[in-house]
């Protein structure tokens, strides 16, 4: 093919993957199914890789990721970023009208908005292709951050339409949807991180991310409220938004141009209740005077605009007593204390319990037992204390001892300063460790060894007959005989998972042996990277920090387990019991980016594949295969005699759903 056959075939494919992406991201109709549009971008990719010199930023192709950032430049705002004065009740919202109305002669519109609980950015565009996009940082100077807001989906690279200024910044808030933010924080537990604390500081964490490919993933989106040029076409802000509409932008559907202060007052309560089933967290609404010339005689303060309020809604709050501390010790021995409250009402459940995190939230917080105090539900499903009535303060309250010993082996806490956290050091002589580790290894996108689940681990662990990971390749028939509740065939069941997990790839059991931080994305780069164990055991600080995904905390880790000697030990027998501890060649051959991104759920029976091949080649191609349906889920793969419920669901939520083949012409050459 001639470059030149090669740029009129690219700007064809670009155009129509723009033009499907503005359907299904911002306008949410999509007009061609996923797999269609997988394929069309697989041929962009394929031709962007025989032509590198015709590769553009505002590639559709670039929404993957993939670019590198190490350091974020520092730049400064063309216009600063202003804030906007708060108000939180309508006494004082009444009085912001007063004013607007006393400076202003003549009638005067407004612009209710939500007020997006995320992290605002501003994104320059120039001659219609987007140029730059900076957080808002101190107001006058933010961190360049454009290579991971490319890979958000409903943010324009290029833009359609007419009439738009050569150059212009619209400003906005990134957002984490709470769907995403949930399962972050399920799979952070699982590795033994931190959970994040709210959809906002996940957002803003992943803007600041490296690994572009990485923020892709995460699916953030962005509404937008604000544009700012020379040669706009319109001289009120409504209508500059509608036009921004027209160039392909995601403008917020929620906003809503009223006549009068009382309209003004509508949109509040409706939202303030309407909120709990938006999919993003709000804190607000933001009111703005719709006329440039009106916000112009108006002004700023040093500031913020006369021209605009923002109204916070008040977050539900009760108050009732702190019972008691309890504290827990999960798979990786970080301690959390968990408060017990006198049961309350609050925003339709029953609170019994808060999440207390850590000491340094206690200390803050000064809180005794025997205190009431305030609890508030945020965006996470745990209620958290906000503060203490030290009034109601009883004159029995006493303040908190942390612990100092493991409430289950008792052995000495220490206390990981980066992470403000308390841990048991007894790895390997703890309880619920050594169950949780086990647990994890087990599980299903683990060693996937379903007939050892949490109860048989309880059982085969208080009989003495586990002690860790190794301990379940060499049990006999015999002894799991003796246990309760355990017959002749659930034993041969137990056997039979055991033995066929030996067949589980060593990225997955790179995954299993639970490494300190190292998830399943890690372990698999780690492997792909790596090839196998030994290579990894021995790689230096350098040569880890290498794979993408990997910092500082995680080579360290990485370098701790090889270390310990229990570890080596375990992996020793492991290698021995048969399991995959290197890369298969086949593995090495087959494997792909071409699923990057995507999430599948398998259901029913297949013909030409068994389920497993199916799981393993999704991995193998960069995808993901989890067990339920959700909002995430790119594609159903749908076999013979699939779980009715699934259809539903998938069918419900606009989930794509394929058969074998297509998926498998999905990853073929
Ligand atoms: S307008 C000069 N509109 O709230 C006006 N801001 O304290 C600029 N925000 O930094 C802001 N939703 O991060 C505007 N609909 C909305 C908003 C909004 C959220 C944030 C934004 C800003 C802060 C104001």
């Amino acid at each position: 093919m001639t470059t030149t056959d090669a740029r009129a075939q690219i700007a064809d494919l670009s155009k129509t993957l723009e033009e499907h992406n503005y359907l299904y991201y911002v306008l949410h109709q999509p007009r061609i199914s996923d797999y269609e549009y997988d394929i069309l971008m697989q041929a962009l990719i394929n031709l962007e890789k025989a032509n590198p010199e015709l590769l553009f930023p505002e590639s559709p192709s670039q929404r993957v990721g993939g670019a590198i950032t190490k350091e974020f430049k520092t730049v400064v705002h063309k216009y600063p970023m202003l804030s906007l004065g708060n108000t939180y009740n309508e006494q004082e919202l009444q009085e912001f009208d007063d004013r607007v109305s006393k400076m202003l002669s003549e009638p005067y519109e407004y612009v209710c908005e939500l007020k997006y609980d995320g992290v605002a950015i501003g994104i320059t565009y120039k001659k219609g292709v987007l140029a730059q996009a900076v957080t808002r940082g101190d107001g006058e100077k933010g961190d360049e951050v454009t290579a991971n807001v490319r890979t958000i989906k409903s943010i324009p690279l290029r833009l359609r339409g007419s009439g738009f200024p050569d150059e212009f910044e619209i400003r906005g808030e990134i957002v984490m949807p709470h769907d995403v933010f949930d399962q972050i924080n399920k799979e952070r537990e699982e590795i033994g991180d931190v959970p994040l604390a709210n959809p906002r500081n996940s957002a803003a964490g992943t803007l600041k991310m490296q690994d572009s490919a990485v923020v892709a993933r995460r699916k953030l989106d962005c509404y937008l409220y604000f544009i700012l040029g020379e040669n706009l076409p319109f001289q009120s802000h409504f209508d500059n938004l509608e036009a921004a509409k027209s160039w392909g932008f995601k403008i917020p559907p929620y906003n809503k141009k009223v006549g009068s202060i009382q309209e003004v007052f509508q949109f509040i309560s409706h939202w303030d209740k309407a909120r709990l089933d938006l999919p993003f967290d709000i804190d607000g609404v933001v009111i703005k005077v719709n006329a440039y010339e009106q916000q112009r005689q108006l002004g700023f303060t040093a500031k913020s605009p006369r021209w605009a309020i923002a109204y916070k809604f008040k977050t539900e709050r009760a108050s009732t007593v702190l019972l008691e501390i309890t504290y827990q010790v999960g798979r990786t021995g970080a301690i959390t204390p968990v408060a017990n409250l006198q049961p309350v009402p609050l925003a339709g459940t029953t609170v019994k319990r808060a999440s207390l995190h850590n000491a340094d939230i206690i200390q803050q917080l000064g809180v005794r037992i025997g205190d009431t105090v305030y609890v508030e539900k945020g965006g996470e499903i745990i209620p958290k204390i906000v503060g203490v009535d030290l009034e109601k303060r009883a004159a029995h309250a006493h303040p908190v001892q942390f612990i100092t010993h493991c409430p289950e082996c008792n052995t000495p806490l220490i206390l990981r300063e980066d992470e403000a956290k308390h841990f048991c050091p007894n790895e390997g002589g703890c309880p619920p460790q050594i169950k949780g580790r086990m647990e994890h290894f087990t599980s299903r996108r683990a060693m996937n060894i379903d007939s050892l689940g949490s109860e048989t681990i309880e059982l085969l662990y208080n009989a003495g007959l586990i002690h860790n990971i190794a301990d379940i390749y060499s049990l006999h028939k015999e002894e799991i005989l003796k246990l309760p509740r355990m017959a002749d065939k659930s034993a041969s069941n137990l056997l039979r998972g055991i033995e066929a997990s030996k067949a589980i790839p060593f990225e997955r059991v790179l995954f299993a042996i639970g490494i300190r931080h190292v998830g399943e994305t890690t372990a698999k780069k780690l492997a792909y990277a790596f090839k196998n164990i030994h290579e990894l055991e021995q790689a230096s600080a350098e040569r880890l920090l290498e794979v993408g995904d990997v910092g500082e905390k995680i080579a360290q880790s990485i370098h701790a387990f090889f270390r310990d000697a229990h570890n080596q030990q375990i992996i020793q027998t492991l290698g021995q019991q048969g399991l995959k501890l290197s890369l298969s060649e086949e593995a090495l051959a087959t494997t792909s980016d071409k699923l990057n991104g995507l999430t599948f759920v398998i259901s029913g029976k297949f013909r030409q594949i068994s389920r497993d091949e199916l799981k393993k080649r999704i991995e193998q191609n960069g995808g993901k295969s989890v067990g339920s349906v959700s909002g995430n889920t790119s594609f159903l793969v749908a076999g013979e005699e699939m779980g009715p419920e699934k259809l539903k669901k998938a069918e419900k939520l606009g989930v794509k759903i394929i058969g074998e083949d297509d998926f498998l012409k999905m990853i073929e050459e």
